[in-house]
């Protein structure tokens, strides 16, 4: 949620910034702005819409300095309009401030400072900060003494930059519970919210922690704990290859991420290692529960992964929202294993939800995407799906990679409390390892049949997606997909639920999608869709089974594969079938309205 960029240096800073704001827009995009220091005073540029609607301001060619600031926004408080754009400035225009993250007191503090004689142009929250870092100023305090007594008084999230025409020579930057990372260059260091949007300039990176600040100057970066105590950091080479981050000639990064798919679900599972997890057969025999704890897309593989730890493990598994667990008393102790899944690592729910499975003492383990992420350095342990950097804002191949490791997981436990029989464990194995093969059989011809699909569908109003066991949480992750960058509403439903009330929606033509995955409940499967059928539905299905082509409209054959492992490949006609209604309805696919990748607010 909102991308924040900096640079300090020396080379000219506009380019440099507008390109961070180009890779950050995924975080955010409904406006952008810059300021920059120039012959002793702040320019600040900004405009509802687009980074490209920023780039084509006329006057946005007269400004360019050494120094500057850019954000991307993702609005919380305040319409996206022009005034509520980043940056913000004090009265003076002495203080320029990007913020990524809530203030939750703003009002009280924008009272104390309308009390002072201060004035307020916008709606937003962040309008605060530069105006009492002024009035911290004026009390007679230095540049970073006035950044950090003003926020000594901000509650709730906040990554900062702010650069000052009274203090040109450098960038002074905060942290509480929102990402900010710092890139070190020659003669010159960057800031970012995360790492992707600094790659093409550094790759020399430093971290800082909640409640720390830094000083950044062209030659050198100055780092402070939360007392203002200097603290020393080192410096981490980050080893992403840039291009991970262009499209590729695919038109959109959706599209490329859809089909990088089976080589990022093999670097995931190459790369993994849970011996560090230190987990013995007696600490899984003495748990009471395991947790799974995400949100969106990363609950859809939680719930995947829970069937299969429960019933390779036969460990007792609790799914849960992080917004909904974090503030529902759950009942969690040393004996509970609690696993967090977050693609970003950045999630504001899912930290929270974290910190509070740390402080009732329950063993962490993030799994995640994207490395030195913050959830990285809160839980005890990590691990890493090696998707590699995902841009689209619907999130394809780190699902896909997030239930590979999880599933390879789900067998290392296994393995170790010897609850499966050797033959399903080989089957399992070999299954797992051949599902990047299996994905390339699939593609195969995949993309005609879905386009044709696509094309009698997109104008749909409503759409269901029905699956038992496996397949209704693919149902939900399908559904999820076409909700968010197509805007038709669907709805996903276990295909025996929906008799108990859903079905009264379904009339004559209305699309029922449906996924058949596992041989023990084909024939319940097909009733229900019978059920569909007899009211008028028209039907597609997505299976590995052999069924009567003549009893549906679309039938979509995935490969076949142990079924524990199905949703792997069941998920990817409904990735793509989502992608090309959106590309008929001509939609941003990457940039879905309302939506940012990072979702860092509560
Ligand atoms: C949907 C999607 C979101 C994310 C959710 C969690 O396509 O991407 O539902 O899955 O916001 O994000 P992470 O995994 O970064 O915690």
């Amino acid at each position: 949620m909102c991308g924040i960029v900096g640079y300090i240096g020396n080379n000219l800073s506009k380019k440099i910034l507008l390109n961070g704001l180009t890779n950050l827009e995924y975080r955010g995009y409904d406006s952008a702005g810059i300021s920059i220091l120039s012959n002793g005073n702040i320019h600040t540029l900004k405009t509802k819409g687009r980074v490209k609607d920023l780039i084509d301001l006329s006057n946005l060619d007269k400004v360019d300095g050494y120094c500057g600031i850019a954000h991307t926004r993702w609005a919380t408080h305040g319409e996206p309009s022009d005034i509520n754009s980043h940056p913000h400035n004090n009265q003076n225009n002495t203080f320029s401030v990007v913020h990524n993250g809530i203030i939750e007191n703003y009002s009280d503090l924008k009272n104390f400072l309308v009390s002072k004689n201060y004035k307020f142009i916008s709606q937003t929250d962040t309008e605060v900060i530069p105006n009492l870092i002024d009035y911290y100023y004026k009390e007679g305090n230095d540049f970073l003494h006035s950044v950090y007594k003003a926020c000594k008084h901000l509650k709730g999230s906040y990554a900062i930059c702010v650069i000052s025409s009274i203090f040109p020579d450098k960038i002074i930057v905060a942290r509480k519970s929102s990402p900010l990372v710092l890139g070190k260059g020659i003669n010159e260091n960057f800031i970012g919210s995360d790492i992707p949007a600094l790659l093409e300039y550094t790759k020399s990176f430093y971290f800082i922690n909640d409640n720390e600040f830094a000083e950044v100057l062209k030659n050198n970066i100055i780092f402070y704990d939360e007392n203002l105590s200097k603290i020393e950091k080192k410096c981490k080479e980050i080893n992403i290859d840039f291009s991970q981050i262009n499209k590729n000639g695919y038109d959109d990064y959706m599209l490329k991420e859809i089909y990088e798919q089976p080589k990022s679900i093999f670097r995931t599972l190459n790369n993994l290692n849970f011996e560090n997890l230190n987990i013995t057969k007696e600490y899984l025999k003495s748990l009471k529960k395991i947790y799974i704890i995400a949100c969106g897309t990363a609950m859809h593989a939680g719930l995947v992964s829970k069937t299969l730890i429960e019933n390779l493990c036969k460990i007792n598994v609790e799914v849960d929202l992080a917004s909904e667990f974090r503030y529902r008393n759950p009942i969690i102790d040393s004996n509970t294993l609690a696993i967090f899944i977050s693609q970003s690592g950045e999630t504001a729910d899912t930290i929270a939800a974290l910190e509070l499975a740390k402080v009732s003492n329950a063993q962490t383990i993030a799994v995640t995407n994207v490395p030195e992420s913050s959830i990285t350095r809160i839980a005890d342990k990590v691990l890493y799906t090696s998707a590699g950097p995902e841009i689209a804002v619907a999130s394809t191949k780190a699902y896909t990679s997030q239930i590979s490791l999880m599933s390879y997981f789900s067998l290392y436990l296994a393995k170790l409390l010897n609850s499966i029989n050797d033959d399903l464990l080989k089957e399992l194995e070999t299954d797992l390892n051949n599902i990047p093969n299996k994905i390339k059989e699939l593609f195969d011809n995949l993309d005609s049949q879905i386009k044709d699909i696509a094309k009698k569908i997109y104008l749909e109003k409503d759409i269901y997606y029905i699956g038992r066991g496996l397949d209704y949480y693919v149902a939900l992750e399908g559904a999820l997909k076409l909700k968010e960058i197509s805007y038709i509403h669907a709805e996903a439903y276990a295909s025996g639920e929906l008799k108990h009330g859903t079905i009264a929606l379904i009339e004559n033509n209305t699309t029922v999608i449906s996924i058949i995955t596992n041989p023990l409940l084909v024939e319940k499967s097909i009733s229900n869709i019978q059920e569909v059928i007899s009211r008028g539905a028209k039907t597609i299905i997505i299976t590995n089974q052999s069924l009567n082509k003549n009893e549906f409209n679309h039938i979509i054959k995935i490969p076949e594969i142990n079924s524990y492992l199905s949703p792997i490949l069941s998920i990817i006609p409904l990735q793509l079938l989502a992608y090309h209604i959106a590309k008929l309805k001509k939609l941003d696919v990457d940039k879905p309205r309302n939506l940012a990748k990072s979702v860092t607010v509560e």
